[in-house]
């Protein structure tokens, strides 16, 4: 396959052309690019050449009934894309787009089942990277991407971190330095009534109530059937991940020193530390900001699996704006 994956240095700011033309060379060839997004980093093919999408399922071991997003540049790109966007849409795409919603609309027969699943609809979303909109731009046609990580860890945020997973694998990655969000975009089904938000993420659910009316948190088994994403173990580091409560370091020190007894490496991840009662165990202390957490969550949780720590204690954070998010990630870490 690919012998060698090329790394370009892309500026974030100003896209250098010559760099962004020959990655789109690559995609029009049906080759495999990662670039960077606003949320994560996406490993994309061109979006109507199914072969391409076929081997983005083989590089990242992905089960092929769970759907990709589909990228686009500019409104006009939708119609290509789904046979009808309704009215609540178009408020939306107005208000956070280009940005990190993704919406679930009807998809027109023109997309390939290979991107959807089988599903009859389709994920699609306007990024808000300079050098995720210019790749775009210069191949003409949408890029389906999912996120740029093997199947079940954690997304990759950094080109450092795509590398991890993909080197010899894929043909090239544009590194934009790290992303600015940290977590997936925003999922929103508006193809079921009331809308559902299928996975959260930086826009919430309070930014999305005042155009929709009522917008449900879809985590019954009905999302679960629609966002087939969903149903996976998801966001994992190698390590066991174990959730304990804002501040409480007594139960944190109580479970570091257990596994360190049963001669596991322990890390823990927390943002409230204080206390002199100090764990033996590796230690990040993260941001209070929720904004920074989400920004550098899933690169710790890299981090920790390089140092080959076994179990990794997690303090919860609240779940109040992007902390909804974080959480959802989090705990789908922890899911045994
Ligand atoms: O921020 C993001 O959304 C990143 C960047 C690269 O854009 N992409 C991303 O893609 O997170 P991925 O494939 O890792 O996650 C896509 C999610 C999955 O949970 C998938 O099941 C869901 O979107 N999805 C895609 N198409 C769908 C559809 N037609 N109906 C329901 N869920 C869908
Ligand atoms: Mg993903």
């Amino acid at each position: 396959m690919s012998p060698q994956t090329f790394v370009l240095k892309v500026s974030p700011k100003a896209p250098q052309k010559r760099l962004i033309l020959s990655a789109a060379e690559v995609l029009r060839r049906g080759g495999l690019v990662a670039f960077p997004t606003e949320t994560v980093y996406g490993l994309g093919a061109n979006a109507l050449n199914a072969t391409a999408v076929k081997q983005i399922f083989v590089v990242k071991g992905r089960p092929l009934d769970n759907p990709m997003i589909v990228h686009i540049a500019s409104v006009a790109d939708l119609k290509a894309l789904t046979t009808h966007v309704p009215e609540e849409a178009n408020q939306l795409i107005e208000k956070f787009w280009p940005g990190p919603l993704t919406l679930i609309l009807q998809k027109s027969p023109d997309v390939p089942d290979d991107v959807t699943g089988g599903l009859d609809t389709v994920a699609v979303r306007m990024p808000q990277n300079k050098i995720a909109l210019a790749l775009i731009k210069a191949l003409g046609h949408p890029i389906a991407a999912p996120s740029a990580n093997l199947s079940g860890r954690p997304s990759g945020t950094t080109a450092g971190h795509v590398l991890q997973d993909f080197a010899g694998k894929i043909d090239m990655i544009l590194d934009g330095g790290p992303v600015t969000v940290g977590v997936e975009s925003t999922v929103l089904d508006l193809s079921q009534k009331p809308p559902a938000i299928l996975r959260p993420g930086a826009v919430t659910q309070e930014d999305l109530a005042p155009f929709l009316g009522r917008v449900v948190m879809g985590r019954g088994t009905e999302s679960k059937k629609r966002s087939p994403g969903t149903r996976y173990r998801h966001y994992s580091p190698k390590a066991r991940v174990t959730l304990v409560e804002p501040g409480d370091e007594k139960a944190i020190a109580k479970l570091a020193k257990q596994c360190t007894a049963e001669g596991k490496k322990v890390a823990v991840v927390a943002r409230h530390f204080t206390s002199t009662r100090r764990p033996t165990a590796i230690v990040r202390i993260m941001p209070q900001e929720l904004e920074e957490y989400a920004k550098l969550i899933f690169a710790v949780l890299r981090e920790l699996d390089e140092l080959a720590v076994d179990e990794i204690i997690i303090e919860r954070t609240e779940e109040k704006g992007i902390g909804v998010a974080i959480m959802d990630r989090l705990k789908r870490a922890a899911a045994r």
